[in-house]
């Protein structure tokens, strides 16, 4: 028996999501929601609050040590708090965009490790996420980094979108999800365009919790989710390479063009003209 829906069933019929306006308990997609604003804009201000001790990412943080002991040295085997995590984080991530490499691969695998030593992955990040932005955001700058939980009800899921522009790493948290992935077949045209361009599934993945789903800035930078019949939580990391960086839908042919290679046809899902 399969949980999922047929191969390639568009799930929902909307406009093509725009990270950047991911809000507070936005459902994105039909049974698809974002955990309350949790995607991150920090500020230098608050990067710098969070290197000198001062961020405000309480209900993360270690509990309070003895000041007569001597601190904890890290190890590798210790526990991640969020702020932890991201301060781990944020200067491999602005050497990345700053080298303009398209080979991140290293750079999610080093994300993988340490998302899965964070003492609480589970544990909502709503409230230190607000926190933190109240008291940091700055005008004008994107943040390279940002970072949701998202929660899928069964059977539900993103239909096939790409991620222009950044990448991104799942880690299942509860129940399951999968996820397949795609490669562009050569340059796909501009997104307004109605020709038909060929992708190819390269992996076909079930997420559970603990389990990692990656996808580059040019490598396998399309996928497609659906929960299984428990539904699914899930924990996303993204890196942004340009204030642009944003999802595009796909409309794919029900079966492949090649079905040895797992080529399919595809064209852009067109934005919806809101009526007036
Ligand atoms: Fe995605």
């Amino acid at each position: 028996m399969s949980y999922f829906r047929p191969e390639h069933t568009p799930l929902v019929d909307g406009d093509p999501c725009v990270v950047e306006d991911l809000e507070q308990n936005i459902e994105v997609a039909d049974g698809v929601v974002v955990e309350r604003r949790s995607v991150l804009w920090l500020s230098v201000a608050a990067v710098t609050a969070m290197l000198t001790g001062n961020g405000s990412l309480r209900s993360q943080e270690p509990a309070q040590q003895d000041p007569k002991r001597p601190p904890k040295a890290a190890t590798t085997s210790s526990k991640l708090s969020f702020a932890d995590f991201l301060n781990q984080l944020l200067p491999q991530a602005r050497r990345l965009v700053d080298s303009k490499s398209e080979d991140d691969q290293a750079y999610l695998l080093t994300i993988a490790a340490a998302m899965s030593r964070l003492r609480d992955p589970n544990a909502p990040i709503r409230d230190a996420m607000r926190q933190f932005s109240k008291d940091h955001r700055n005008e004008g700058e994107r943040f390279p980094i940002g970072a949701m939980a998202m929660n899928i009800k069964a059977g539900r899921g993103l239909t096939h979108h790409d991620h222009l522009n950044y990448n991104g790493i799942i880690m299942g948290l509860e129940g399951e999800v999968r996820i397949r992935n795609y490669d562009f077949q050569g340059e796909p045209p501009a997104n307004d365009s109605t020709k038909t361009f060929q992708i190819r599934e390269t992996r076909d993945d079930l997420i559970k919790p603990g389990r990692f789903s990656s996808l580059g800035r040019k490598r396998e930078n399309i996928h497609d989710l659906v929960a299984g019949k428990d539904g699914a939580r899930v924990l996303d990391v993204f890196t942004f390479f340009a204030r642009n960086a944003t999802s595009r839908y796909l409309e794919l042919d029900d079966k492949p063009r090649d079905k040895e290679a797992r080529i399919y046809d595809a064209t852009w899902k067109q934005r919806r003209r809101r009526k007036r």
